[in-house]
């Protein structure tokens, strides 16, 4: 096991019925500003209930932060927290309008000239603009880490943030929201949590044999609720269930002590930026690809996690490895995303070739857990996806 240091101080309030205590959770002379997204809020009742949790706090809203969250539209909200002179930021949302608000509290307290260049230079925030959240959506472990994406439909860009300034003080995770969320987005939500495990997993053993059986619980856990889910959202039990697996999947814990990959998600990317694509559908479309390219770095941890997950016992090590891979694209198929690129748009061609151009020109040479993937591999893996 490798060394590591592990701190994550966010506070989760989980349960039924708890967006009534998020007054409690805000200091009391705060003055906030409600984030939010494009309105699913308002009509779930997910907004009236924030809005009476609130009612002797002093507040502003701002509503319209998309999915994948917009560089431009955040800007507007950066002014209202100058000229409203905010103190506390509340995300009502999914992993957008939480993203989206990581940026502002990052934003709100920069000095430097322009907000964009905390994106582009990768800077560090040590410290931001306090904020909590009330999650909606279960997907991308946002409420209970400190990353953050970005989107610049401007460049077509799409860049990580983060720094341990960018803990949320407190989530609130009700699994009773997931009853408005379209069918498109619970299989997101699933897809996206089960990838961020593979992604601190599918590497190569390194005697953390706990850390291996927290990842391997969480996919266990989400195959098994996942029918339910896309079956009947209603349903407490798989709900909860669900929404504990997808903050699991990504707060730090699983990734202590382990090499991690991140691969999938630094291709898939790329494919949101250039074609709009869900976020957990690009990494649908590379995933697959990219375990069969790096299959002889990754077969133990691929033949381990068949054995262990997917209940495959026969065959070698490399039988088992294979058919990990052909498991995994066909959970995402029969949940109904597509694993192709080609599925998504016509205008392909030539896709490989840019992202493998931006890696190069962001001066990212090597990926992955050994650090070893080149441009040129990345080329192959997404040429691979179309
Ligand atoms: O905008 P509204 O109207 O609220 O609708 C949203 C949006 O259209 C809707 N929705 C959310 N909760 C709902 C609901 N609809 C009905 N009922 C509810 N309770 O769902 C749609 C998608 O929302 P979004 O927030 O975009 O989804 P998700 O949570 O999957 O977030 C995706 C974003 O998070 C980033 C992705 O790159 C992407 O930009 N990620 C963030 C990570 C992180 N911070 O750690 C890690 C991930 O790997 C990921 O990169
Ligand atoms: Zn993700």
């Amino acid at each position: 096991m490798n060394n590591f240091e592990f701190k994550n101080p966010t506070k989760i309030i989980f349960g039924k019925d708890t967006i009534s205590k998020l007054s409690e959770e805000l200091p009391t002379d705060a003055r906030v500003l409600i984030l939010y997204g494009g309105g699913s809020i308002k009509k779930n009742g997910i907004y009236d209930q924030v809005k009476t949790a609130l009612k002797d706090i002093s507040h502003v809203e701002f509503g319209g932060i998309p999915a994948n969250p917009e560089y431009s539209v955040l800007m507007k909200a950066l002014k209202v927290i100058k000229e409203e002179s905010i103190t506390y930021l509340l995300a009502v949302g999914g992993g957008s309008v939480i993203d989206g608000t990581k940026f502002l509290s990052s934003a709100a307290l920069y000095e430097g000239d322009s907000p964009w260049d905390i994106l582009k230079d990768s800077k560090r925030t040590e410290v931001g603009m306090p904020f909590g959240t009330v999650l909606t959506l279960p997907a991308t472990g946002s409420e209970m880490n400190s990353g953050a994406v970005i989107t610049n439909a401007e460049t077509k860009e799409k860049l990580g943030m983060g720094g341990p300034g960018l803990f949320p003080q407190f989530s609130i995770l009700d699994p009773q929201v997931i009853q408005s969320i379209p069918q498109r987005q619970l299989v997101n939500g699933i897809t996206d949590a089960f990838t961020h495990v593979l992604e601190q997993y599918m590497t190569y053993p390194a005697a953390a044999l706990l850390q291996d059986r927290f990842a391997e619980s969480i996919m266990q856990t989400l195959l098994e609720v996942a029918p339910t889910i896309l079956k009947d959202s209603t349903d407490y039990n798989a709900a909860s269930n669900f929404m504990w697996s997808c903050t699991m999947a990504l707060n730090g814990l699983i990734q202590k002590g382990v090499p991690t990959d991140w691969a999938v998600h630094a291709m898939g990317h790329e494919l949101t930026a250039l074609y709009g694509i869900d976020h957990a559908r690009t990494l649908a479309i590379i995933a697959p690809s990219h375990y069969q390219y790096n299959f002889e770095a990754k077969k133990e941890k691929l033949a381990q996690y068949a054995e262990r997950v997917w209940n495959i016992t026969e065959g070698s090590i490399d039988d088992k490895a294979y058919a990990a891979i052909e498991k995994t694209e066909s959970f995402f198929n029969q949940m109904g995303i597509e694993t192709k690129l080609s599925k998504y748009t016509d205008d392909f061609d030539g896709t490989a070739e840019i992202i493998a151009k931006r890696f190069t020109e962001r001066g990212w040479l090597g990926l992955g857990e050994h650090k070893s993937l080149k441009p040129e591999d990345v080329e192959h893996i997404v040429h691979m996806a179309y």
